[in-house]
């Protein structure tokens, strides 16, 4: 559901506000109201939270206690406590997929941002921040209205690794910096800039830990799959959007995935929750299972012989909370046992209480609270809804644009035929065709029923209006029956016949075809690059509620597309030859291995990992970096020897690297052109070859706006510690001494030297 289909609704309901307000949810805890509560220690707003956690759990007895290890935590009605059901989701908008938030009543429906892979697409990490802010707002409303939780289980932030993983649309990609960037800023905007007092707007939750990205492949399954991973891999790749969003975005919660990493469920491995999300990064927040994820290791895993060693493993490993009952049923069970003890269940409740607490949950009225005065009218409001517009439009990628194609001109294209099952999908997360409608006349045909093609029946109706139009728009691609949570796709060419289609269309079109591709993951569209007669394609991902519009402006050139594509575009023979259980990621020629995106294959792509035209032409150059960098060793390691040096390169932990301030570069971006457009900095960095480097990196981003004909200095700042070391075999970071070299697309390669400063 989106504001967009409930407009109306809305607007009848503005007029309500004042009754709905009314019925605002009753506290939670602490009912200023209830007298026999009010008075009670862990009640008193003034005190330390961990004064008030260690009350409130020092009250509870073991049978209230294992019934707030799940998700669906039962009220303790003698303390004044309610029921709270944690699960919320929020990946692109506040959802009701979770059981915690229903849209209902005076909340209809919320903002529908596009599905994450297209607003990764935009490179614009304020956009990422803006839109959490904008989904916190929505769910603060809710909350207080009674309809929706604070504490929600978004972004997904793991690696888009395969092309054919069914939810690689829902993260931000193949890059581990991009991912991390999105996570922090999405993160930051959900959970507020009051982090400094430790308060939260909502509670995120960085998922799913770690290395899952395959739901359901060639008889594989997640709730089985067993991902063997290298450490080198799980330090460079996997983990690291992980560490970011718990060590810059201070995300509230973490949650693990339901796969085994090398032979353990990740909620039962110790190394990887208590010691290094808790013990390394430093977790502020609780530590959450995916739903059903300790049944799954005990029922389909059978990684421990009982119920109740399930429950003692995962919580003595660091888990907090149970999506699902299994820890409700079996905790008190696993204590009388002597598998746990009391004391790891306290320390459990004290992580969730916590937060909670930080949530203002245990503060009384929800009204009298910070955002205790946002309701109904703060759901979809214009300005939501805009920046819904404005997120689908600067996500939209332009893949090729053949001369003079497009934009199109109202002028001389004045009918349209616009074609393609996507073609008015709002389910597909489109608005509808509408949106060309409101520049230029169109005439829909679907071609095939569905997006799986399977029939040619309607050929001929397309073909012969492409035939007759001035302009032909194929919206072709995937949607949710193809690719989906517990669904991967097996090949990633067009399915069914959509090929077909789009070959006839195009070649019966009598003006220029514009071919729409509305998926999240990529398609191999070779056939569709090749053929003269296809004048441009357009990724549009899957753009939320705004998308209509936001394609037929990029169409007629009033929005000038700046999107960039957040993950390689394989050819189908390289699916092919790769089985989606190898999580390896670097290649491996003595294996035929051909390695995993632009940062380890090297052959040959459809579309590369950053790629995106405009609709003008930008050059870049550097203005000022610096050539030479002395890196600073700890004391212990100065003033001795070259030993500490291995490969010729530093162990990152025998650096002084907190102490060294960051580099900074300048880069002028001209825009050559003739209409004003978006422009994305992508800064890449190549170590000096040796042992321990790897291929080409990205290392940051900045997008900008630039008028036609003028010049914009970019600022952008590294660290080398962060942004020039890399994993080891052993998963340990350092850092190559020599000639690194820095690149930003084809027009500029800086060198940079490392030496490692000795203190002589
Ligand atoms: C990035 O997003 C922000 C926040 O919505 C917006 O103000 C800004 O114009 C966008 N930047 C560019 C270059 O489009
Ligand atoms: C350099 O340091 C290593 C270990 O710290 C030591 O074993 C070695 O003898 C030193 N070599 C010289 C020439 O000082």
């Amino acid at each position: 559901m989106s504001c967009h289909s409930n407009y109306f609704i809305v607007l009848l309901l503005f007029v309500f506000l004042n009754l709905i307000s009314a019925e605002a949810r009753a506290p939670f805890a602490c009912d200023p109201k209830n007298g026999a509560t009010r008075g009670l220690r862990f009640c008193r707003a003034n005190l330390p939270i961990h004064v008030r956690v260690q009350d409130l759990v020092g009250r509870l007895n073991l049978q209230e206690k294992v019934k707030l290890l799940v998700n669906n935590a039962v009220g303790v009605p003698r303390l004044g406590i309610q029921g709270y059901e944690w699960w919320s989701e929020a990946l692109h908008g506040v959802s009701n997929t979770g059981p915690g938030t229903k849209f209902q009543g005076a909340f209809p429906a919320a903002t529908s941002f596009p599905q994450v892979i297209t607003t990764a697409a935009s490179f614009n990490s304020s956009l990422w921040e803006a839109i959490g802010q904008v989904v916190s707002d929505e769910a603060r409303a809710m909350y207080n209205g009674g309809a929706g939780g604070l504490t929600y289980w978004s972004p997904n932030v793991n690696i888009f690794r395969d092309p054919r993983w069914g939810r690689g649309q829902e993260t931000p990609g193949e890059d581990p910096s991009l991912a991390s960037k999105y996570a922090t800023s999405y993160v930051r905007g959900l959970q507020g800039n009051f982090n400094k007092n430790n308060r939260l707007k909502v509670a995120a939750c960085c998922k799913h830990f770690t290395a899952y990205d395959l739901d359901n492949w060639n008889g594989v399954d997640r709730f089985h799959f067993n991902a063997l991973v290298s450490k080198q891999d799980l330090e460079d790749t996997y983990n690291v959007p992980f560490k970011a969003c718990v060590q810059e975005g201070k995300v509230a919660s973490v949650m693990c995935s339901y796969n085994q990493v090398n032979g353990k469920p990740t909620c039962a491995d110790p190394d990887l929750l208590r010691n290094t999300i808790r013990g390394q990064w430093h977790l502020n927040g609780y530590i959450v299972s995916d739903c059903d994820s300790v049944g799954v290791l005990f029922d389909n895993q059978h990684y421990t012989k009982t119920p109740e060693e399930a429950a003692a493993d995962t919580i003595k490993a660091g888990l907090d909370l149970d999506c699902g009952p299994f820890l409700a049923q079996h905790t008190e069970a696993a204590i009388r046992r002597g598998l746990l003890t009391e004391a790891d269940v306290n320390q459990a409740l004290t992580n969730t209480f916590t937060v909670q607490m930080r949530l203002g949950m245990f503060d009384g009225e929800p009204s009298a609270q910070p955002f205790g005065n946002l309701g109904p009218r703060d759901v979809c409001t214009p300005a939501h809804q805009d920046l819904a517009l404005q997120a689908a439009r600067e996500g939209i990628v332009l893949l090729q644009n053949r001369p003079g194609s497009l934009p199109l001109s109202t002028a001389r294209h004045r009918n349209i035929a616009v074609i393609g099952p996507n073609a008015d999908a709002t389910v597909t997360m489109i608005g509808n065709y509408a949106g060309i409608a409101r520049y230029s006349k169109t005439i829909h045909q679907k071609g095939c029923t569905g997006v799986a093609c399977t029939s040619n029946q309607q050929f001929g109706a397309a073909i012969a209006a492409a035939s007759h139009a001035d302009a032909t728009v194929l919206v072709m691609g995937l949607d949710q029956s193809i690719e989906a949570e517990a669904r991967d796709r097996t090949s990633v060419l067009l399915p069914g016949r959509q090929q077909e289609l789009i070959s006839k269309v195009a070649q019966a079109s009598r003006g220029p075809t514009i071919l729409v591709l509305m998926c999240g993951g990529p398609v191999d569209v070779t056939f569709a690059k090749n053929d003269p007669k296809i004048s441009a394609i357009l990724w549009v991902g899957y753009p939320g509620q705004a998308g209509g519009t936001a394609i037929a402006d990029v169409i007629f050139g009033t929005t000038n597309p700046g999107g960039k594509l957040p993950m390689t575009w394989y050819p189908q023979n390289y699916v092919a030859k790769i089985p989606m259980t190898d999580l390896a990621m670097r290649a491996d020629p003595r294996r035929g291995y051909p390695g995993r995106t632009y940062r380890f294959y090297k052959g040959p792509v459809v579309f590369p990992f950053g790629f995106g035209l405009s609709y003008t032409r930008f050059t870049q150059s550097m203005a000022q970096a610096p050539t030479k960098v002395m890196v600073p060793l700890t004391n212990h390691y100065t003033n001795t020897n070259m030993s500490t040096l291995t490969n010729n390169a530093v162990k990152v932990l025998h650096t002084n690297c907190d102490n060294t301030s960051p580099l900074h570069l300048h880069i002028d971006v001209k825009n050559m052109g003739e209409v004003d457009g978006p422009h994305t900095v992508l800064l890449f960095s190549t170590p000096p070859s040796g042992a321990h480097s790897s291929e080409k990196q990205l290392i940051g981003f900045k997008k900008v706006h630039v008028l036609a004909g003028s010049q914009q200095r970019v600022r952008m700042k590294m660290h080398v510690c962060k942004h020039l070391s890399r994993a080891d075999e052993y998963g340990i970071r350092r850092i190559p001494m020599g000639e690194h070299t820095l690149h930003i697309g084809d027009d500029i390669k800086h060198q940079l030297s490392l030496q490692v400063d000795l203190g002589k």
